[in-house]
């Protein structure tokens, strides 16, 4: 599970492994986490359509995500829509139980979910959660830099007020 897990963090988000399930099967994986840990699973769920025989995006189905830490507590348990990411942060070091399922009630007789899913634990999920961090400072620094802009107009425009004022 480790080596598959690693495998996975190693693989970009388009290629990363998929399984299927039924519209109303449940996939459990287990997964050994260390105390105070971030993990941040990235899916996408495609359905099944016979017309075309492939597997395309259907964004009405939405995904239940549910985490048991290694005492049975749950510790996440939320819908989410067809396509995100889902984060927790783990209490107590163990086995946690990862559990998707669709809440699609065979909606389509039971056809086949195509599930793609990166999980990802500990320095790799603390990367993503720094990207974002870095990614609102650098929207923040645009940010400034237009009132710097803005700023350097006024103070333009001031010159050319204060240039008439002593013509
Ligand atoms: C299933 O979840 C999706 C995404 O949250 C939502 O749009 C849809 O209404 C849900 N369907 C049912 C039957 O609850």
């Amino acid at each position: 599970m480790r080596l598959l897990i690693a495998l996975l963090s190693l693989a970009t988000y388009a290629d990363s492994l998929y399984f299927h399930i039924a519209e109303t099967e449940k996939k459990c994986f287990i997964e050994e986490i260390p105390d105070e840990t971030m993990v941040t699973g990235n899916y996408k769920v495609q359905l099944y359509d016979p017309n075309t025989k492939g597997y395309g995006d259907y964004p009405n189905i939405g995904m239940h995500v549910e985490v048991k830490d290694p005492e049975d507590k749950v510790i996440l348990s939320k819908l989410y829509t067809s396509e995100g990411r889902f984060t927790f942060t783990s209490n107590t070091p163990g086995e946690h139980v990862i559990c998707i399922y669709s809440n699609t009630t065979a909606w389509f007789n039971g056809a086949q979910l195509r599930v793609h899913l990166d999980i990802q634990a500990g320095d790799h999920a603390q990367d993503y959660a720094q990207v974002e961090e870095e990614r609102k400072l650098d929207e923040n620094r645009e940010k400034s830099l237009e009132n710097e802009d803005f700023r350097l107009k006024i103070d333009e425009n001031r010159g050319k007020c204060s240039e008439k004022l002593i013509f």
